[in-house]
């Protein structure tokens, strides 16, 4: 090939591939406020977003893949702990996070300041991000995600599973929000960790674990009769 017909598949090619990607660039554009449902951008969901700003949660986390890749990316954190977790997280960090080799501070927030916070987190978990950026592995699953991969597990393992390991881990499988429940069995019965799921506070005043109100009845008793054999 001459070095005439090299330039021109180098131009060509260079030019395609231009055109390509700003025709990708712009129909994206189009689609963003569809994709990130705009019309749904309250204003708390803003004054949440200004509470991220403002606290510099990007300093440790990444929303949407941008930030820091020390703690996990936020844009599906309402999927996986719900508003109760958020909640709890970002307001005692140093206890929910007491047994974890990595720490988040506490930055101080305000009761208002993380009900905006989980309004906002409530929105970016509900942009089609096409699944980008993918995941800390640890904290991808949704609760029923978890639930199939329960498929042969008696019932009480199967629900602990689906609606306990975001937070507490058995055998060393499970998240380190909670602490880990390889020997719960021996300071609670089934009835008392029935108990705790649905209210901590009754069991331990001082219990800063979310009450777990979407856990069905059938599922504490199930929970509890497998929690209390681990010890
Ligand atoms: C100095 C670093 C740091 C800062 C700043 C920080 N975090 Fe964290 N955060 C962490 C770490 C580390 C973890 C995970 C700890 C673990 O799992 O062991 C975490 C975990 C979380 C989780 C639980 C994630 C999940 O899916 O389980 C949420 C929610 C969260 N942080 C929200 C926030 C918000 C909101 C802010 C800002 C107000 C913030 N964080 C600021 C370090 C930080
Ligand atoms: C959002 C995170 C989160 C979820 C979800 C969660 N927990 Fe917890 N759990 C915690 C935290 C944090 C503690 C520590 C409470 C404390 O002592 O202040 C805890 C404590 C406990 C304890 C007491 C442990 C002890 O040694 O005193 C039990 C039992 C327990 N959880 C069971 C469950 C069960 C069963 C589920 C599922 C139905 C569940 N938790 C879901 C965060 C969570």
């Amino acid at each position: 090939m001459s070095n005439r017909n090299a330039f021109l598949v180098f131009l060509a090619g260079t030019l395609a591939s231009l055109v390509l990607f700003l025709a990708l660039t712009w129909d994206t554009h189009q689609q963003v406020a569809a994709l990130t449902n705009a019309d749904k951008l309250s204003e708390q969901v803003v004054a949440g977003k200004r509470v991220f700003e403002k606290k510099n949660c990007n300093e440790c986390h990444t929303i949407l893949g941008f930030g820091v890749y020390y703690a996990p990316d936020l844009t599906r954190a309402y999927a996986r702990i719900g508003a109760e977790g958020i909640k709890t997280v970002v307001l005692h960090p140093e206890t929910v996070f007491a047994n974890s080799f990595r720490k988040m501070p506490n930055l101080g927030l305000t009761e208002q300041e993380a009900t905006d916070l989980v309004a906002f987190l409530e929105w970016t978990n509900n942009i089609d991000n096409h699944d980008w950026p993918p995941q800390d592995r640890k904290y991808t699953q949704s609760p029923d995600q978890r639930r199939l991969q329960g498929a042969g597990l008696s019932p009480g393992a199967a629900a602990f599973k689906a609606q306990c390991m975001g937070c507490h881990s058995i055998g060393g499988q499970g998240g380190s929000i909670g602490p880990a429940l390889d020997q719960v069995g021996a300071k609670y019965d089934a009835a008392t960790i029935a108990a705790y799921i649905a209210a901590p506070t009754t069991i331990n005043p001082n219990a800063k674990m979310p009450p777990q109100t979407n856990v069905s009845e059938a599922d504490r008793q199930a929970i509890g009769e497998f929690l209390a054999k681990q010890k």
